[in-house]
């Protein structure tokens, strides 16, 4: 069955089974292997993409339940892996096996997206479902730290910024 799906801002049509985990669609149908199998229940974070911004585990949502949502994964967090997130955690240099860390990376953008400071506990909460069988917990929320450090320094130096308190007439 056909299905036509917004995906990191491209439009691609599939022709797969309804009930399909969109987790399948992307990596096999659209070739996007970022977006990772753990658990396949739900449980483990793994396979979170957004779905209209919103963090979704991509293992347990069907693809004809995605309607016109527009899909984001880890590929599309950014052109040129220069997302806050991506640049903290080189910083931090968080990831040890790796397999874990889109998933994380994603849950991290949906949490800054919507709180751009998010507190300790507000990023315990966030992440709280995003399991990493290398503990690097510590690293994670160190990282989301920087980020929304990044993201606010660069707010704040950012053209407009500067058009918005234009420099006194002499
Ligand atoms: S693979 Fe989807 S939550 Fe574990
Ligand atoms: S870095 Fe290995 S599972 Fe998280």
């Amino acid at each position: 069955m056909p299905f036509t799906l917004n995906v990191n801002g491209k439009s691609s049509t599939v022709d797969v089974p309804a009930d399909m985990p969109l987790l399948w669609v992307l990596r096999d149908e659209l070739g996007l292997v970022g977006t990772k199998f753990g658990c396949g229940a739900g449980l483990c974070g793994a396979c979170t993409v957004h779905l209209d911004g919103a963090p979704t585990r991509a293992c347990i949502t069907p693809v004809s339940s995605v309607g016109g949502k527009s899909i984001t994964t880890i590929e599309g967090l950014s052109p040129d892996g220069s997302h806050p997130l991506q640049q903290a955690w080189q910083e931090e240099d968080v990831p040890q096996c790796g397999y874990c860390q889109a998933g994380q990376i994603m849950s991290a953008a949906a949490l800054l997206a919507s709180n751009p400071q998010p507190t300790a506990e507000d990023i315990n909460t966030a992440m709280d479902g995003n399991l990493c069988r290398c503990g690097t917990y510590l690293r994670i929320r160190r990282a989301i730290q920087r980020a929304a450090s990044i993201a606010t320094s660069s707010t704040n130096s950012s053209p407009q910024t500067a058009q918005a308190n234009p420099p006194a007439a002499r």
